[in-house]
C-alpha cells in the first residue's frame, strides 16, 4: 500500500536541506565512539549551583548532587548550553523541590544546518549521556525511578537510544519527554530507529509542528496536540519556514508553562488527529493535563487550543476549536480537499499503521 507518510518524510527533508545556507559549517559525523568525547560536554544545575557546572565524566563520585530525581535535558540541532530548552526549562524546574538537572551539550555534533550528521551524531551523544547515568546508577547516586529525560526534536530520539543502551545493564528510563520529535529520517516504523512507547516506563510527547519539523504521527503513551500540532499562535506566516522553527520551540514554551500553570492545558481524547481535523469527536470528560503534571497512566491521543500570548493555557475551555488546515500549512487547498475525501488513506499519514 502506498504510504503517503512517505511522501511528507521526503517533503520535510527537502525543506530542511532548502534552509541550508551556501555558507556550510563544518558537517561532520564524529568517528569517535568512545567517551568522554571532547564535543560533548555535561552540566550540572542545582539549587546551590543554578548556574550550572562542568560535569567531570571521570570523577564523577564526587558530583555534587543534592537530590536523586534528576531532570535530563538535550537539546536539538543548532542548540547548546544556553539554548533551548535549557534556557527556558532550567529557571522552571529548578524551583521544583528536590530537582537537579543535568544538561547536555553537543554543538560542535549538531551545528545547522547540518541535520544529517547531526542525527548520526546523537547515536554517539547517547552512548555518552548512558555511561554517565549508568555510572551514576551503580555508584547510588541516582534513583532509576527518578530518572526524567526531556528531549527536544532530535533531542527526544537521542532520549529514546540512551534509554536502550542504558536498559543493557541497568533497566530502562522511567520517563520520556518528547517535545516536538524530529520526523525527517525518523519517518520509520522501526521502533529501533526512532522513540517509541517501549523506550522509557511513561513517554508523553508534545507535537507542535506536524507537517515540517516535528512527527505526526503518536510515537509515545500518550501524545498531545496542541493546535492541531499544524500552526502555533504568533509564529508569522505559514508558509514561511522560520514559522515552522517557532512552532518547534513553542513546543518548550508550553512543557515550561505547564509546570507552575494555575490554568492548566486541558486536552480532550480523540482517536487521531485526523479524527480530530475531520470533526469525529468533541470535547468530552476524557480530560488529560499537557506537560510536567500529566498523569503517567494517560494513554491516548489528545487535542487542545492555546492562547495566543502568554500564558497559553486555557484551562478548559474548548469553545471554536480551529480544525481547518487551509492556508495553515505549505500544503494547496485542493490538496488538503483531496486528504479530505481519502477518508481512511489519509487516516494512514497519521499513524504509523
Ligand atoms: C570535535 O569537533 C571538531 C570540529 O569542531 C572536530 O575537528 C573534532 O574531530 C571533533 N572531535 C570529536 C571527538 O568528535
Ligand atoms: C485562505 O486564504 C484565501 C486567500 O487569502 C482566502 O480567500 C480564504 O478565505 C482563506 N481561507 C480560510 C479558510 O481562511
Amino acid at each position: 500500500m502506498f504510504k503517503l507518510w512517505i511522501l511528507f518524510a521526503y517533503l520535510s527533508l527537502e525543506f530542511l536541506i532548502g534552509t541550508a545556507s551556501d555558507l556550510q559549517p563544518q558537517c561532520f559525523k564524529t568517528p569517535y565512539t568512545s567517551c568522554p568525547n571532547e564535543n560533548i560536554s555535561f552540566w550540572l544545575h542545582t539549587p546551590l549551583r543554578p548556574q550550572g557546572i562542568l560535569v567531570d565524566t571521570l570523577h564523577l563520585a564526587g558530583l555534587p548532587l543534592t537530590s536523586k530525581s534528576l531532570k535530563v535535558l538535550i537539546h536539538s540541532m543548532g542548540g547548546s548550553r544556553y539554548s533551548t530548552p535549557n534556557s527556558v526549562l532550567i529557571p522552571k524546574l529548578l524551583q521544583l523541590p528536590d530537582v537537579n538537572i543535568l544538561v547536555v551539550d553537543y554543538e560542535k555534533l549538531s551545528p545547522e544546518p547540518c541535520y544529517t550528521e547531526s542525527s548520526y551524531n546523537i547515536h554517539i551523544v547517547a552512548g555518552c549521556l548512558a555511561q554517565l547515568l549508568a555510572t551514576l546508577l551503580s555508584l547510588g547516586l541516582l534513583e532509576a525511578n527518578q530518572l526524567h529525560l526531556i528531549g527536544l526534536g532530535l533531542g527526544a530520539h537521542a532520549a529514546a537510544f540512551t534509554s536502550n543502551i542504558l536498559e543493557r545493564t541497568h533497566s530502562k528510563v522511567s520517563h520520556i519527554t518528547a517535545l516536538n520529535p524530529s520526523k525527517a529520517l525518523y519517518l520509520t516504523p522501526d521502533i529501533k530507529q526512532r522513540i517509541d512507547p517501549s523506550d522509557a516506563e511513561f513517554v508523553d510527547v508534545i507535537h507542535t509542528d506536524v507537517m515540517v519539523l516535528g512527527l505526526m504521527q503518536p510515537v509515545g503513551h500518550v501524545d498531545f496536540y496542541p493546535n492541531k500540532g499544524v500552526v502555533q499562535p504568533n509564529c508569522g506566516d505559514p508558509k514561511d519556514i522560520k514559522s515552522n522553527y517557532c512552532y518547534h520551540h513553542r513546543s518548550v514554551e508550553y512543557y515550561a508553562e505547564s509546570i507552575f500553570s494555575p490554568t492548566k492545558f486541558w486536552a480532550f481524547r480523540c482517536k487521531d488527529l485526523y479524527g480530530f481535523i475531520v470533526g469525529e469527536c468533541q470535547p468530552n470528560d476524557d480530560l488529560v493535563e499537557l506537560g510536567y503534571n500529566t498523569p503517567r497512566t494517560a494513554r491516548g491521543n489528545y487535542f487542545l487550543a492555546t492562547n495566543d500570548y502568554p500564558p497559553y493555557a486555557r484551562g478548559e475551555q474548548f469553545l471554536n476549536l480551529d480544525r481547518n488546515l487551509e492556508n495553515q500549512t505549505f500544503l494547496p487547498k485542493e490538496m488538503i480537499e483531496m486528504l479530505g475525501k481519502m477518508k481512511d488513506g489519509a487516516r494512514g499519514l497519521t499513524t504509523f499503521h
